[in-house]
């Protein structure tokens, strides 16, 4: 996804999903254990069992495909499985796979158990996927040599690995493959309480002082998504560092996210524009989505994945047969009058 230029700021949008070049250190903050994990209990517990019945039977874990937005930690949770399975990681993308030679030297250079992660995998070329069948199957590959009358085929056996795919779109990707993955764990935004236990860790982790309700500040105004809660944390940290005495309380938190023109919502110019839009040239909704994109000039893909998730958890938005429809809780964040829901002349 390419970064969002706001043009309210002029600049780059501090809660845009992607990620950005001042994410660089994120790793050290990730979790490395199921245990350290905060959030999305129901895959976690999922996942605990399935870890424990491979450990047990002493064989790689079923291929994994991991789905929801972005920014929530597939990778994170890929490598926490790689962690607890006691085994190596190698990744790679949809996108970085260029040609099928990318994908055999990655498969063939796996050792026994190794997890490949491909992350968006949905981008992956649809001629080399083929290639992922039998290779995720009977861990086996079948290489066509040379071409015409005189072409052979050459069979080599693989490692025994898990593949673990992710992606912000599932219905993108092809039934073979998704029939594939013997587990499907959907990540969902995590609540505001989740991500203050999880800004509560990484400011542990970054040696600053945050008061409880000062985390719960940045939490409530991340959009649900770990990414988002961390970059905020080293934002309001410099605030407090120069303007107070340091120490992040609710009162410094939101005066620094208020500055950086975080709304008390973690909604965002482009959020603000998608609401406003439906309100000020659909009377409400229902509008359809790429009518919607066309308005605001974003792509569809962006608004359904990146956008409307957290709209739709914060109950601004909800979708119908015929379109989208903005809810009266929007009209009064945005400070605009209810009338009712208007209908639309056509
Ligand atoms: N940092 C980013 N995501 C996290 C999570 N789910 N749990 C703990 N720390 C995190």
């Amino acid at each position: 996804m390419s970064i969002n230029f706001s043009e309210e700021t002029g600049g780059e949008i501090i809660t845009t999903t992607a990620s950005l070049p001042e994410d660089y250190n994120e790793g050290s903050l990730r979790p490395r254990t199921i245990t350290e994990y905060i959030g999305q209990e129901k895959a976690k517990n999922n996942l605990e069992i399935f870890i424990r019945a491979a450990k047990l039977r002493n064989e790689p874990l079923d291929h994994v495909l991991l789905h929801g937005p972005p920014g929530l930690g597939k990778t994170t949770l890929a490598a926490v499985i790689a962690n607890e399975m006691g085994v190596n990681m190698r990744i790679t993308s949809g996108p970085a796979i260029e040609k099928p030679g990318d994908l055999v030297a990655m498969l063939t250079n796996l050792n026994e158990g190794d997890i490949l992660f491909v992350d968006e995998i949905h981008r992956l070329n649809r001629a080399y996927e083929e290639i992922l069948y039998p290779a995720m199957e009977d861990y086996a590959i079948d290489i066509i040599l040379g071409k015409g009358p005189s072409a052979n085929s050459l069979h080599l056996d693989l490692p025994h690995f898990t593949l673990i795919g992710a992606t912000t779109r599932s219905g993108q990707l092809t039934a073979p493959l998704r029939d594939r993955f013997g587990v499907t764990l959907r990540l969902e935004l995590y609540t505001p309480e989740e991500l203050q236990r999880i800004v509560t860790r990484s400011a542990g982790i970054l040696g600053v002082d945050i008061e409880a309700d000062g985390a719960y500040e940045i939490a409530s105004r991340s959009r649900g998504t770990p990414r988002i809660a961390n970059r905020l944390l080293r934002r309001v940290r410099d605030f407090a560092q120069v303007k107070a005495n340091g120490i992040i309380t609710k009162e410094v938190a939101d005066e620094a996210l208020s500055s950086l023109e975080v709304d008390k919502l973690g909604l965002d110019a482009i959020d603000r524009r998608m609401l406003r839009s439906i309100i000020e040239y659909y009377g409400g909704g229902p509008v359809g989505l790429d009518t919607l994109a066309a308005t605001i000039n974003e792509e569809a893909v962006t608004l359904e994945d990146v956008y409307e998730p957290y709209l739709l958890q914060k109950g601004f938005l909800t979708r119908t047969p015929r379109g989208r429809c903005v809810t009266r809780k929007a009209y009064e964040h945005l400070g605009i009058a209810y009338m009712g829901q208007q209908q639309m002349e056509l």
